[in-house]
């Protein structure tokens, strides 16, 4: 089959590799979309070229936005807050990506045309109402059965500044917000559940009037509108969603040790470093520096003989939220019971991501007993597998199919894994780097 892997052997041990993993999709995709809305030409170098941020392109073309492509920078030639150009009635695809979809119907909030948003099938069950609401309340017009894509929405010139608290810890949310608060005369004042803060730090480093109070378990956010944004220069760091798979790929290979160079390490999202080193893993960071308001670094990991189960406490959820199937699989590899809580909302990704896990670790003959918002993965540190498995019955999940893999490549067993295509959303050559490492892959 074309869009299949097949993998039958466990990698063999490798030392002191140097790799790069992709560029933070997080933060690229809001690098398109906030250069779209500056003032002039920006630089964007070691873009993240997946099909979610070339999804992000076509959008702001479509949205009168040009950009060119040289050999190591995109320029994008920003046409200023409220400057975006479209003909009524246009469609704009936002793919596979949440991120995109989400983020993007905040800065349509004051453009007084027809638009459509559509998305693939896996976007289209995901839910919109968290940003529907708020955008409801901005003065924006929307139209969509049960919340769900396609979405029709028609902005306003009439937009005004509104009180919003984000409860979900979603980034997603959050970023529609202040994209929408920036095209609103007024203050917006927005609590925020922590989660990741790039769009803050980006507006922070680009001047505009934002202010943020940092609270226990809340951010205050207050967003001073039609301001405009310089244009400016970015330099992408790598993504630790995606340097996680060869994080945990070295902590269950025996005898292996990797760096993995010029990570971003932005505290919101390291939830699954500081997991992993509860769970007895030997993580270092080197080479720490700052960059636009984000720290990035190098991670060094060596294998782990003796992993520990987690009681892992629900404020590190969100900084973790995209890795917890690496995580599950290193519970899973551990010496007894790890209990995690309050993850139902990996359901609403992708794919049904939590309920998805817990298959997959039945499968490989781990038990698992999910009891309201707890879930306890009985852990086995001598786990081998020796049978044959087919990962099939997944909505186009990238993280599924990479964790998947990283399965196959330390547990054993005969694999058959579909849907490699899935890879392109986020971090198109996974299987590569996985491969320079010595993993065989067919
Ligand atoms: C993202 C936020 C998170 C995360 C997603 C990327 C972002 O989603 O899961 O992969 O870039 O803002 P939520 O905001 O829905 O939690």
């Amino acid at each position: 089959m074309k869009n299949q892997v097949k993998i039958a052997n466990v990698i063999k041990p490798f030392k002191r590799k140097k790799i790069f993993v992709s560029s933070d999709k997080s933060l690229s995709i809001r690098c398109v979309l906030l250069s779209s809305i500056a003032v002039g030409r920006s630089k964007i170098f070691n873009l993240l070229e997946s099909e979610d941020v070339i999804n992000s392109l076509k959008i702001i073309k479509k949205l009168g936005v040009n950009y060119k492509k040289n050999k190591d920078y995109f320029e994008i030639f920003g046409v200023g807050i409220g400057g975006y150009d479209v003909k009524n009635n246009t469609i704009l695809d936002a793919g596979n990506s949440g991120t995109l979809a989400r983020c993007i119907l905040g800065l349509l909030s004051s453009l007084d045309k027809n638009i459509k948003l559509i998305g693939d099938r896996s976007l289209s069950r995901r839910d919109f109402i968290r940003v529907i609401r708020p955008l409801n309340l901005f003065g924006v017009k929307t139209k969509s059965i049960n919340g769900k894509l396609p979405l029709e929405i028609k902005g306003t010139k009439l937009l005004r500044p509104i009180n919003f608290y984000e409860n979900k810890a979603s980034a997603q949310v959050k970023t529609c917000v202040i994209f929408s608060a920036m095209n609103t005369p007024g203050i917006t004042k927005i609590k925020a559940k922590k989660s990741r803060n790039h769009t803050e730090l980006l507006l922070k480093y680009l001047n505009y009037p934002i202010r943020i109070k940092k609270l226990k378990s809340f951010d205050e956010i207050h967003v001073k509108g039609l301001n405009q944004i310089k244009s400016f220069d970015y330099k992408l760091p790598g993504d630790i969603s995606s340097a996680s798979f060869f994080i945990v790929l070295t902590l269950l290979s025996k005898n292996s040790s990797l760096i993995i160079k010029n990570i971003n390490l932005n505290p919101s999202r390291i939830g699954i470093l500081k997991i992993l080193n509860k769970m007895n893993a030997k993580i270092n960071i080197v080479n720490r520096k700052k960059y636009r308001g984000e720290l990035i670094g190098d991670i060094k990991i060596k294998s782990s003989i003796k992993l520990t189960p987690i009681n892992c406490p629900e404020s590190l959820n969100s900084s973790a939220i995209d890795e917890f199937l690496l995580i599950f699989l290193v519970a899973a590899k551990s010496k007894g019971v790890s209990t995690f809580r309050k993850l139902d909302e990996l359901n609403k990704k992708e794919s049904p991501r939590l309920n998805l896990a817990i298959s997959f670790l039945k499968m490989i003959g781990i038990k698992v007993i999910k009891k309201k918002d707890i879930i306890k993965i009985y852990g086995n540190s001598e786990l081998k597998l020796n049978k044959s498995y087919h990962i099939q019955k997944f909505l186009k999940d990238h993280r599924i199919f990479m964790m998947s893999v990283i399965a196959a490549l330390t547990l054993g067993g005969k694999w058959k894994i579909n849907d490699k295509d899935s890879i392109k959303t986020s971090f198109p050559n996974f299987l590569e780097i996985v491969k320079k490492l010595g993993a065989k892959i067919n």
